[in-house]
């Protein structure tokens, strides 16, 4: 999956589901990326101490590639940051990565700049890849500007219908508990040459009972745990 200039990416699901992974993938592919990683995800070193985001990214905002990975202090850095992205013609040509966006952008209000950027980061065709747990606390703006919603599994009602809109539930399957996809192209649920947990297991496991000798000794499968709501 790839997000192509101009385009918005809203990667919604559980807590382990794989958003993060997917959008350090994207990260990782991108010439021109910059991602506020609150989580300290996204490996590599940030920012040199002493510099700040905008002095950073400023000679680099019209050519050439970067890679840059800031980690939000919640101080006078992270304004910076942002005033980067809330101008208009200052960033061209990037990708930017907001991983958990509901700490920025909630259901009635969010930070004015990553606003700017879903109302207006085409004009200076800077694409967005955001992720959030649940569709529901991130508001109407990015869900409706969205050009893509990628959507791992999904259990709350709210959230279903927070992306019933674009994504109408008729049109998803329903899954027990306990039942899963397995999307072939991907191939990842495959590990050493076994189902890392079958959908037997895992109901099993939510019922509380132990696992049997055979799988004991595999911890590839661990649930991803329930989700904060
Ligand atoms: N496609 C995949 N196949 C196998 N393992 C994966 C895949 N995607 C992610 N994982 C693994 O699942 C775990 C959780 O992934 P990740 O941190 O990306 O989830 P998340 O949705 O961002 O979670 P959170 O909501 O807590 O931030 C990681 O250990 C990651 O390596
Ligand atoms: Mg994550």
């Amino acid at each position: 999956m790839d997000v192509q200039q101009n385009e918005i990416l809203l990667v919604v699901g559980m807590k382990g589901s794989g958003k993060t992974t997917l959008a350090r993938a994207i990260f990782a592919a991108h010439p021109r990326a910059a991602v506020l990683d609150s989580r300290r995800q996204f490996g590599g070193a940030p920012i040199a101490s002493g510099q700040t985001a905008a002095d950073w990214l400023w000679p680099r905002r019209d050519k050439g590639d970067f890679s840059v990975i800031v980690r939000p202090t919640g101080g006078p850095d992270e304004a910076d940051f942002w005033s980067c992205w809330g101008e208009e013609g200052f960033m061209r040509d990037c990708l930017l990565v907001v991983d958990e966006i509901d700490r920025y952008i909630g259901p009635s209000s969010g930070r004015p700049e990553l606003e700017h950027v879903i109302h207006y980061g085409r004009h200076d065709r800077v694409s967005l890849v955001a992720t959030a747990r649940r569709p529901a606390n991130v508001g109407p703006l990015i869900r409706s500007q969205a050009d893509c919603i990628a959507s791992f599994a999904m259990r709350e009602t709210v959230d279903l219908e927070a992306l019933a809109s674009r994504l109408p539930a008729a049109e998803l399957p329903t899954l027990g508990v306990g039942d899963y996809i397995i999307s072939e192209p991907c191939g990842l649920i495959e590990l050493g040459g076994k189902p890392c947990l079958s959908g037997a297991r895992r109901k099993r496991r939510r019922a509380g009972s132990a696992p049997t000798s055979s799988e004991s000794g595999d911890t590839a499968g661990e649930l991803p745990g329930d989700d904060d709501g």
